[in-house]
């Protein structure tokens, strides 16, 4: 029975997943395809070159559980200096001795961590590897030297009927005249493999090789190349731009002669490559690629069959999305930063510059090479995306920087952002405000931390303008960025933490020390070391990849720029390693919701009538004083907390946090808040099964309508001498619930009818 079952399960696979491989180009991120889906590995940030492993399957975003990373510790994978993979297995060169390793992706079932390479082979050193969809191809050479060129090895990677594989010496992929020739860059695809000669150009062979119509007579000599199932795609030396061979479907309207790429990756059916000018990606091929991430940039990509994944250049954080896909389905790499590119004996090159690693902010890190005198070099860009500006060029250690056009101060920058602002529609969340973007995570700090200790320069934007400002011009007009320096009569708003503190004061992010977990991620309770108490709300990994580090500062300045005592303010923040951690005040008596609903002892009559009052003088806040205005957007009791002294704070508000779902409107806020009324009066769920109709709303709504609000209160609490207030507050409730948003009340109107009603409340 379960062999049948699993037998069943088996061919559904096998008839889902067409076959393919990784293919692509060698590097710091790699991708094969194996049982049901697409495996990925990459070299890992920690100054290791450790791999990190992800795949296994697609995992949707609104399964909380899904978890569908597998680390390193699953595979055990050594140190690696490149990877490349192949049809359900990956190889590597290790970063010590520069010996080949290659592994099956297919799980712990089959031969995970055996070393797929023939004894032969095992202990010579190789300076580049291609996996294929069946076969291994490998530059001799040590990894980690200036010679990078050598003869090449082959070797077969056959499946057993039972998923695990066979390495062993070929007879048929290449003859005596190909093992004599010097190559020094390799990639291998279905059948063949194809290398870039010493003397120059480019040779094929291999069995199916012949289809390819490429010949070692070329005279071209290319920089990058990546091989499909049946086809390959080059970077031309000379101009950067894209040649391609074989299957025409599968590079079908490949970029022009003027556009110049410096990164290759490819499924077994499209390519995708990084432009040479803002590093956004670009995808060609028999495919739909409308999921490419937009205005971001990227330092490495790696492709299967139907997922691309990349290393953002803004935090090194993974980025996946598909080929041919639909929104709803995500898949969700795991949360460690990856190592921007290969490490390399030698200088950097011309339009190159060496990674700096401080700028990671982790302090004992200082190279994210094994060895010291390695170097990471990255190809410069020289453009921004759209709704950005160059402010910067390339140094020979840092990239051009691109700076969000709401920063464009003067005629350097104003046209070319009146000309983005022209043609991009998306953003306009996003260019109110103050952003600053590169590879220096920090030059992003510097910004955000003069926003928040200098908030009277946040003013709004000016809308005449092409183009928006967030600070003020007027005193910084002729200030470079760098040189605005904190005023001494302003006491920062937001305090810059340190992950290392963060995670002590968490006890390393533990579930007891977790308060609950919201739409950002995971909340705890943390101690500082000065003792105080507060709330670390840190974002998980699915927030953290469907936000880039731009959204999240913007974020963060205006979080920093809101205070009021009616509302959970935030305290500081960490963004090291990857990491999105905001910390917030520490709200000891928790939550209204569970004061309403979770057995505690009843909350007192006034005291209901103050928390309702503060709630709507917060949301007030956030809907009138606040700049840029909040739509909270999940007004709910859970979101109510209750601070030292029994206020009513509301938390959980923020741009980020809010999904596409949530009505952008303040009355939606209304809505919710005049749920939280009812809830607070009749100490009934908004949702409750044992209740005909279940609804809060159409339970109590009713009854209030008729003037019988007596008849839902709260039958736990003593009912007051005068009831009258309550029964207003009933009213006010049911003005805030009617179906026409323009019936309910604005906040403002809210805070005067529930300030009206305190004070009489005062009679409870
Ligand atoms: C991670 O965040 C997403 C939304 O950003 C949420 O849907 C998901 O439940 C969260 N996962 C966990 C484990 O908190
Ligand atoms: C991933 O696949 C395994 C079996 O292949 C399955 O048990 C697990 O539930 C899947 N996980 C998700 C999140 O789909
Ligand atoms: C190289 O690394 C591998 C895996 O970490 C280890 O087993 C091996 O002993 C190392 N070799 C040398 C020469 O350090
Ligand atoms: C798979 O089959 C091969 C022979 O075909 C055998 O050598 C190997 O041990 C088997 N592996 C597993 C995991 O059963
Ligand atoms: C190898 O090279 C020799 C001489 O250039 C040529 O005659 C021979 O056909 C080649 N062999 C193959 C298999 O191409
Ligand atoms: C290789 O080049 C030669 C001479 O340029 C040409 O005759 C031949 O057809 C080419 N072969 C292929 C497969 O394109
Ligand atoms: C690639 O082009 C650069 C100039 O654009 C040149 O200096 C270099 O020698 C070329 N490399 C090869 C292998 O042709
Ligand atoms: C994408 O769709 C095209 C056309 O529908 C199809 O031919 C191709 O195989 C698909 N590619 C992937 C990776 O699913
Ligand atoms: C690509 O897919 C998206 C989303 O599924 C769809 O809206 C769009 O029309 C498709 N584009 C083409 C050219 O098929
Ligand atoms: C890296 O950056 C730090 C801090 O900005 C600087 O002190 C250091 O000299 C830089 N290292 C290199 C190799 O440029
Ligand atoms: C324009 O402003 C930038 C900073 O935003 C500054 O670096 C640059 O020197 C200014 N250029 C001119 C011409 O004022
Ligand atoms: C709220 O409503 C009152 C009365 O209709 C109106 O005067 C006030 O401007 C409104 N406030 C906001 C912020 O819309």
């Amino acid at each position: 029975m379960e062999t049948h079952l699993f037998l069943l399960v088996l061919s559904l696979l096998l008839f889902l997943s067409k076959p393919g491989s990784g293919f692509g180009s060698p590097g710091p991120i790699a991708a094969s395809l194996g049982g049901n889906s697409a495996f990925f590995c990459a070299i890992d940030a920690s100054g290791r070159q450790e791999v990190i492993c992800w795949g296994k399957n697609y995992s949707s975003p609104s399964s909380p559980s899904s978890s569908s990373s597998s680390t390193s510790q699953t595979y055990n994978i050594p140190s690696m200096a490149v990877l490349s993979g192949g049809d359900g297995f990956l190889c590597g060169v290790l970063s010590n001795t520069s010996q080949p390793f290659c592994f099956s992706s297919l799980g712990s079932s089959s031969s995970s961590g055996t070393d797929l390479v023939p004894l032969s082979y095992r202990t010579n050193a190789y300076s580049q590897i291609a996996a294929g969809n069946r076969h291994v191809c490998a530059v001799r050479g040590a990894y980690y030297s200036d010679h990078d060129s050598g003869t090449v090895d082959c070797w077969e990677i056959t499946k057993a009927a039972n998923n695990s594989f066979v390495a062993k010496e070929s007879s048929n992929l290449y003859d005596q005249n190909v093992s004599n020739l010097v190559f020094n860059k390799i990639v291998s695809g279905d059948g063949f493999s194809c290398g870039v000669v010493r003397e120059g150009g480019v040779l094929c062979f291999g069995p199916k090789s012949s289809t390819l119509g490429l010949n070692t007579t070329t005279s071209d000599s290319f920089e990058v190349l990546s091989a499909g199932k049946s086809s390959v795609c080059a970077i031309l030396n000379s101009t950067r731009e894209i040649k391609c061979w074989g299957d025409e479907d599968s590079f079908v309207n490949s970029p022009g002669d003027e556009s110049r790429f410096v990164a290759l990756a490819s499924g077994p059916n499209h390519y995708c490559g990084i432009r040479e000018d803002t590093h956004e990606v670009e995808c060609w091929g028999n495919a739909n690629f409308s999921l490419i991430p937009k205005a971001s940039g990227f330092k490495a990509i790696a492709s299967s069959d139907s997922i691309v994944c990349g290393i953002r250049e803004e935090d090194l954080v993974l980025d996946c999305w598909m080929v041919n896909g639909s929104s709803t389905l995500a898949y969700d790499p795991p949360l460690e930063l990856c190592s921007p590119g290969v490490c390399r004996a030698g200088p950097c090159g011309d339009k190159e510059f060496a990674f700096n690693a401080s700028i990671l902010g982790e302090p004992d890190l200082t190279s994210l090479c094994v060895r010291k005198e390695l170097s990471l070099c990255s190809p410069c860009g020289s453009d921004c995306s759209n709704g950005f500006f160059l402010s910067s060029s390339c140094t020979e250690n840092s990239d051009r920087v691109c700076t969000s056009c709401s920063l464009c101060q003067n005629s350097s920058c104003s046209d070319i952002c009146k000309l983005h602002n022209h043609d991009s529609s998306s953003d306009k969340h996003w260019n109110q405000l103050a952003l600053i973007v590169g590879s220096s995570a920090s030059a992003l700090l510097i910004i955000i931390i003069c926003c928040c200790v200098v908030p009277r320069f946040v003013t709004s934007p000016n809308k005449e303008d092409g183009f928006k400002s967030c600070i003020g011009k007027t005193d910084l007009e002729t200030e470079p960025l760098e040189m605005i320096a904190p005023a001494p009569s302003v006491t920062p708003f937001a305090q810059v933490f340190r992950l290392s503190e963060l995670k002590d004061a968490t006890n390393g992010f533990k579930e007891f020390n977790e308060l609950g977990r919201g739409s950002y991620g995971f909340v705890y309770k943390a101690v500082l070391s000065d003792g105080r108490q507060v709330a670390v709300k840190r974002a998980n990994a699915s927030t953290i990849i469907h936000t880039n580090a731009r959204e999240f500062e913007a974020e963060l300045e205006i979080l920093c720029n809101i205070r009021h005592s009616n509302i959970v303010n935030l305290i500081g923040y960490s963004t090291e390693m990857g990491e999105r951690l905001l910390v917030y005040e520490y709200m000891p008596h928790g939550t209204l919701h569970d004061h309403l609903h979770g057995g505690f002892s009843p909350l007192s009559w006034g005291l209901r009538v103050r928390i309702a009052l503060q709630t709507a003088k917060g949301l007030e806040y956030l809907h009138v004083e606040a700049e840029p205005r909040i739509v909270h957007g999940d007004v709910k009791s859970s979101n109510v907390l209750l601070d030292s002294e029994w206020a009513a704070r509301v938390a959980d508000f923020g741009l980020l946090t809010s999904s596409n779902e949530r009505s952008l409107d303040v009355k939606g806020d209304v809505y919710d808040f005049g749920v939280v009324l009812l809830e607070i009066l009749t100490g009934r769920k908004r949702y409750d099964r044992d209740c005909d109709p279940p609804e809060i709303v159409e339970w109590a709504v009713p009854v209030i309508r008729e003037g019988k609000a007596a008849v839902v209160l709260d039958k736990y609490i003593a009912s007051p001498r005068n009831v009258e207030p309550l029964l207003k507050l009933a009213d006010v409730a049911e003005l805030c619930v009617r179906e026409d948003p323009s019936q309910r009340p604005n906040t403002s109107e809210l805070v005067n009818l529930l300030d009206q009603l305190a004070r009489d409340g005062l009679l409870l």
